[in-house]
């Protein structure tokens, strides 16, 4: 029995192959934290299509105990934008998933959230890989709960890098307000983004030994095989598993490279909006607000999650 202290997170998302990937990351990893909730958000595909999946996986992962709740279905100023060409129509296009069996909260994300920080005798983790549309909003409409927040452990954001522009990374892009608030907030911010994620990739020979062993690692296999197929025809040489990132540094932080920097968020640029562009030389004076994720070894990025899909059992 482990006694390292388990850590209360909640888990905020937009499935998404690779949320559904930091889904099972987080139930493998049962004795370092404890999954008190998990919150949708508008961003791969529309609320409800992300919602519903996040009920069909902890459904198939047998969550049946944490609370789903559904949250915000646009940016705070923005018009949604979705993924198709990555997620497919549904947002988590391929292997089959069984229908959902756990309800869904009559709370809202927001309330739900504020539920677990309420009555938590310890500081929560949020670790959000969608759009930040339901944490600026916790953070707006519950600041006395701040304290309660040990960090936001985010998938988001490039250090002058993007993917959905230039400049700019998906879950920024969609909602940049809601990422300024956040990173104006005071609560810590752990960021993976494309610096480190984009060197979280899986090779389709890697992915391939997952089939047999479970199947919970053959789903895992099947979602990197559709969440490969567009990413391959961008050129990439395997499937960057981006929001894995936000849930392994919770627990093997030792693999990555983090630096820390005061980070901003372009919400006004012509070119440039949603871009998190770093203080680098400290020029502005400001105490850094962010850990930047800025490398990783992929190799042990790797063992981690075949260990963590090997924990659900061996057989079909
Ligand atoms: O840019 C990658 C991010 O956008 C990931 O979180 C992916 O799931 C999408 O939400
Ligand atoms: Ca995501």
């Amino acid at each position: 029995m482990s006694d390292i202290k388990k850590k209360p997170v909640i888990l905020d998302g937009d499935p998404g192959h690779d949320d559904a990937i930091a889904l099972v990351l987080a139930a493998a990893f049962k004795d370092q934290l404890d999954i008190k909730a998990i919150t949708a958000v508008g961003g791969n595909q529309t609320l409800a299509k992300v919602t519903l999946n996040y009920r069909r996986i902890a459904t198939f992962l047998g969550l049946k105990d944490v609370p789903i709740a559904a949250g915000r279905e646009q940016p705070m100023l923005a018009d949604l934008v979705v993924a198709p060409n990555y997620h497919g129509e549904s947002g988590l296009d391929g292997p089959k998933l069984p229908d959902p069996e756990i309800p869904l909260s009559e709370l809202s994300a927001v309330e739900l959230m504020a539920k677990v920080l309420r009555e938590s005798d310890e500081k929560v983790i949020i670790v959000a890989t969608g759009p930040q549309t339901n944490v600026a909003s916790l953070l707006l409409a519950h600041p006395e709960l701040k304290e309660k927040i040990e960090c936001i452990s985010i998938m988001g954001g490039g250090l002058l890098k993007g993917n959905w522009t230039s400049a700019a990374e998906f879950n920024i892009i969609v909602d940049p307000e809601s990422a300024d608030i956040e990173f104006r907030s005071g609560v810590p911010v752990i960021m993976a983004g494309l610096d480190v994620t984009e060197k979280a990739y899986v090779l389709p020979e890697e992915w391939d030994k997952l089939r047999g062993l479970n199947p919970v690692a053959k789903m895992v296999a099947e979602w990197c095989d559709f969440f490969y197929i567009h990413l391959k025809e961008l050129g990439w040489e395997g499937a960057t598993l981006h929001d894995p990132c936000s849930v392994m540094v919770l627990v093997h932080p030792e693999i990555f490279t983090i630096k820390d920097y005061y980070v901003q968020i372009d919400c006004k640029g012509e070119y440039t909006r949603g871009a998190t562009v770093p203080d680098y030389m400290g020029l502005l004076g400001q105490k850094p607000n962010c850990r930047c994720m800025m490398g990783v070894d992929r190799e042990l990025f790797v063992k981690h999650l075949f260990e963590a899909c090997e924990s659900f059992g061996k057989g079909e």
